[in-house]
């Protein structure tokens, strides 16, 4: 086998280590948490499914045709990294038929093979809820409030809150024909790239941010011009629900999403201080057809996924929910051979604390180099002097205070310096 040569994580993808790592993992506790106080029971799913769960997702849309990780298992079933969750967990509802409203929340990887950069990654993580089973205006309100309130637990402050109706799968036709005509007059005004979205999915043109674009599609037609009654006012329900919950939100009526399923309310949170184009935060909507379109009976759903990546790097240029430094309760300091470190480390884990140690029979000096690293409060040390009497030196590392304990009570005595 060639050696020396070195390998990197692919394109796009990125190792979180310490301290990193564990904020991420602090990021999505505080949502399980959340999510659990609000009734939403944890659903893991595969990280892949057949093909056909994503493709249903809808044709013209990029996350689907473009940018997902297909192949071919040597059983030749045709399979697909996910790229996003609700697929997964509406293929679950309708695999396992719970009774409804069932309030799932998830954590997880998901796939794209996008053009990656700051805040996009072709591995990325969401956490993610989903009502399904209930077309009540007050669920929606729920569920973006859940959004809302999980940012302000991180202490962000500075993220906004985007609303639209995209009305019901009926109203959509005469709505599309009317971004149509008013594009199709103006096709030399309009990018090439927006050109070739308006024949595949005219709704999408409305997310161009080329500035050529701007104008056209500052002009163009709304879709709460063209919303069933019934939509509508489930819209304004929903809105008063939000202004009762002091939710601050802003209606947006061009706002559109990258998936295709949505209906009725759809919604974006925004990081204020990111940069346009990677700004959103997390995002959400209902899709009151996806259950069939996946072979299940009709039936109404909401939720949101919301970006672990980019909420992270929201909360840094908030300077709020910074990582958790990373600190045992104790270091053990064994300059007799190691073995003692083992013991006590084991003895001190079961007691519940934490503790660490180092290896190799290092010298005092070294050992308390480590211990000082490591950020733990305390020091346990034992020398030849503690191993024939049958004691340790207890030391505290934020005063430089030592006392001596006899072997048996070190549990005990570093709970009382901790407390
Ligand atoms: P989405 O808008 O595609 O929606 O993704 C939600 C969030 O995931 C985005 O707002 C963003 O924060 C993050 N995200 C998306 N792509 C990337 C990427 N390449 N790199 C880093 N972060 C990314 C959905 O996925 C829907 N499934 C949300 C949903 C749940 N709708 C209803 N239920």
């Amino acid at each position: 086998m060639a050696a020396g040569r070195s390998f990197r994580a692919p394109k796009g993808t990125r190792d979180l280590l310490v301290p990193e790592s564990t904020r991420a993992r602090r990021l999505v506790e505080v949502f399980a948490d959340l999510a659990e106080r609000s009734g939403f029971g944890l659903v893991v799913t595969p990280m892949f499914e057949e093909l056909d769960v994503f493709l249903r997702l809808g044709e013209a849309t990029d996350v689907v045709t473009k940018e997902m990780y297909t192949f071919e298992t040597k059983g030749g079933d045709r399979l697909a990294l996910r790229p996003e969750l609700t697929a997964s967990l509406v293929r679950a509802f309708v695999q396992h038929n719970p009774p409804t409203p069932w309030k799932a929340w998830c954590a997880g990887f998901n796939f794209r093979y996008e053009r990656p950069q700051k805040g996009r990654y072709r591995q990325f993580e969401q956490v993610d809820v989903e009502l399904i089973g209930t077309a009540d205006p007050q669920a929606d309100v729920e569920v973006v409030a859940l959004g809302w309130r999980f940012y302000e637990a991180l202490g962000l402050r500075r993220v906004a809150l985007k609303l639209n109706d995209l009305g019901d799968r009926a109203d959509r036709p005469r709505y599309l024909d009317a971004l149509r005509a008013h594009f199709a007059g103006n096709l030399d005004a309009l990018s090439e790239q927006s050109r070739l979205t308006l024949e595949k999915n005219p709704l999408r043109v409305l997310d161009s941010k080329r500035p050529e674009d701007a104008d056209l599609v500052a002009a163009a037609p709304v879709i709460g011009d063209y919303v069933s009654d019934e939509s509508a006012a489930a819209f304004v329900e929903v809105q008063v629900g939000l202004r009762a919950l002091d939710v601050p939100f802003t209606v947006t009526p061009r706002l559109v999403r990258g998936l295709d399923y949505y209906t009725r309310t759809t919604f974006e949170f925004a990081g204020v201080g990111l940069g346009a184009s990677q700004d959103a935060v997390g995002g959400g909507g209902r899709y009151d057809g996806l259950v069939e379109d996946l072979g299940g009976p009709a039936t109404p759903g909401i939720g949101f996924g919301l970006g672990v990546d980019r909420t992270l790097l929201a909360c840094d240029e908030e300077g709020v929910f910074p990582a958790p430094a990373p600190a045992v309760d104790v270091f053990v300091v064994d300059v007799v051979d190691g073995s003692h470190a083992t013991v006590l480390c084991d003895e001190l884990r079961r007691s519940g604390l934490g503790a660490d140690r180092a290896y190799e029979g290092r010298s005092m000096k070294a050992q308390m180099k480590k211990a000082g690293a490591s950020g733990a409060p305390l020091a346990v040390i034992v020398g030849p002097d503690e191993d024939a009497d049958g004691t340790v030196a207890v030391r505290d590392l934020r005063t430089a205070e030592q006392s001596t304990v006899a072997r048996g009570d070190v549990v005990e005595s570093i709970r009382k310096l901790l407390s």
